[in-house]
């Protein structure tokens, strides 16, 4: 007999019918009840056992962790809480589980930081569990957003020879030597010329190559990973994320902007739709956590209440000149409010100004744009003023910094002035400036670091919570 889903038992309309059911035993009371997921959904299923008529020896392996499989009837749950349960008449041990030695006991309450060290057995908790589910979904929703509107989903390189942010925050890729690895006089690998003959590098972004093929397909997206050696131990960053770049030929900044507000609002919207459960699950989880944090620090609104918030509200789009004189007039405070104090326009703005904009200023999204040209990358596009360039990053509360994005410029001589200006080797980009050569056209793209979005979509707070197995600096344990 083939194994019925959690999920599906529970959805089920008729009753009083044999099925089996296979998962993970979460919690065996009284010596007969038994709590049984499988992953299909946030809630367990009861199976009730007939102990009298099993062996002590069955009785005792039905530990926290343990898989199992039970054949026997559904029936309607007297029990609160559940619609159905199963009446078990067989029960079979499929992999025992040690109760003394399984990490993961319910009635502990393991801190987050216990399950980070446990990745490979936290996705065993309903926690972990919703969060995992809604990034799954929340993917689907991306490529359905795109596929629906005719993007083409390319996938560009993990080893580049470039640096497409041009922040010099890369991992080096080289090959262990084998037999034709160039080597220096001395006989040491020459790493430098390894594999590639050229050194090579774990990509920061898939926009330049994007672009390449924006310029020919017109509407393109991506979405894969990307590696980035920040050293920045936040609860914000990983050496590893996840992004998805769209990049649109004949789209201006305004477009992009519309574009990257619509595509959020959609996949939210999509993932509300599709993940009720868990996102209520998530949503209650919240509110408990932040009943431990002083009133002053508590979100003021619940996780589903704030992501139809996002749905049904225009993002704020206010440029970095605006931004900046709000910044400056409410610095100088009675109570300081910043760590790092903005006197000068120019400056870059720290996460904590981000999230003064959009948490206590403006109290929504905020799409920040026109930034000095000197603080964004060398191919966004120069305004008519000459300092300032066509770039937009996109603010939410709790998160800072969703998306950056930009308008790119898309003139030959232009860019070039501008890649010497900043010491880029013009050579080692020919075929991204071959676009800018042949048919060059205004175009426009943007990130979005996926991670982010499944931060702010979950409610978690530390960016290590919603990614399987996150890279961090020191961390690379899975
Ligand atoms: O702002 P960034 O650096 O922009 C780019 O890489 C552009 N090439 C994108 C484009 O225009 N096609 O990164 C984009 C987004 C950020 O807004 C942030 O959400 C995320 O990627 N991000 C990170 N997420 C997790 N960990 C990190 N270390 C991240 N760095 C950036
Ligand atoms: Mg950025």
């Amino acid at each position: 007999m083939r194994h019925t889903k959690v999920k599906d038992l529970l959805n089920s309309t008729t009753t009083l019918h044999e099925v089996n059911a296979k998962g993970w035993v979460r919690t065996f009371r009284n010596n007969q009840f038994i709590a049984l997921n499988d992953g299909s959904t946030i809630d367990n299923i009861q199976c009730v056992v007939d102990f009298e008529n099993t062996p002590d020896e069955t009785l005792k392996r039905i530990t926290t962790g343990a898989a199992i499989s039970v054949t026997g009837t559904l029936v309607e749950s007297k029990g609160a809480g559940q619609k159905f349960e199963i009446q078990v008449a067989k029960l079979e041990i499929l992999g025992d589980s040690d109760a003394e030695k399984f990490p993961i006991q319910p009635k502990n309450k393991p801190s987050l930081d216990f399950l980070r060290e446990n990745a490979h057995l936290r996705v065993r908790t309903n926690m972990f569990g919703a969060i995992m589910r809604v990034r799954s979904v929340l993917s689907y929703a991306v490529h359905s957003y795109f596929q629906e509107k005719g993007f083409v989903y390319v996938n560009t390189p993990i080893i580049t020879g470039s640096d497409a942010e041009g922040a010099g925050e890369m991992f080096k890729v080289t090959a262990l030597p084998f037999d034709g690895t160039p080597r220096t006089e001395d006989g040491k690998v020459n790493y430098k010329e390894d594999f590639f003959g050229k050194e090579t590098n774990l990509t920061v972004s898939g926009q330049l190559e994007g672009e390449t093929f924006a310029m020919a397909l017109g509407q393109i997206y991506t979405f894969g990973p990307t590696f980035r050696a920040e050293n920045s131990n936040t609860s914000r960053h990983l050496a590893e994320f996840w992004m998805i770049e769209p990049e649109v030929a004949f789209n201006d900044l305004n477009d992009n902007m519309d574009l990257a507000e619509d595509f959020i609002q959609y996949v939210i919207k999509y993932t509300l739709d599709k993940c009720p459960e868990d996102l209520k699950f998530l949503e209650t989880r919240l509110l408990d956590e932040e009943k431990s944090k002083p009133v002053a620090e508590r979100s003021e609104m619940a996780l589903l209440d704030k992501l139809n918030f996002v749905l049904e509200n225009n993002f704020k789009r206010v440029s970095y000149t605006e931004a900046i004189d709000i910044l400056r007039e409410c610095t100088p405070n009675k109570k300081k409010k910043f760590n790092y104090i903005i006197n000068e326009w120019g400056a870059d703005l720290q996460s904590e100004h981000e999230r003064y904009l959009v948490e206590k200023h403006f109290k929504c999204p905020v799409i920040l744009f026109d930034y000095p040209a000197n603080i964004k990358a060398f191919y966004m596009r120069l305004n008519e003023d000459g300092k300032t360039v066509r770039a937009m990053d996109i603010l939410f509360p709790g998160i800072g910094e969703i998306v950056g994005g930009s308008q790119r410029e898309e003139r030959f001589d232009v860019l070039v002035e501008k890649m010497k200006a900043l010491g880029i080797d013009e050579e080692e980009l020919w075929w991204y400036l071959d676009t800018r050569r042949f048919g060059s056209a205004v175009h426009s793209g943007f990130g979005l670091g996926f991670e982010r979005l499944v931060l702010f979509v979950t409610g978690m707070t530390n960016i290590r919570d919603v990614i399987p197995f996150p890279r961090t600096p020191m961390n690379a344990e899975f």
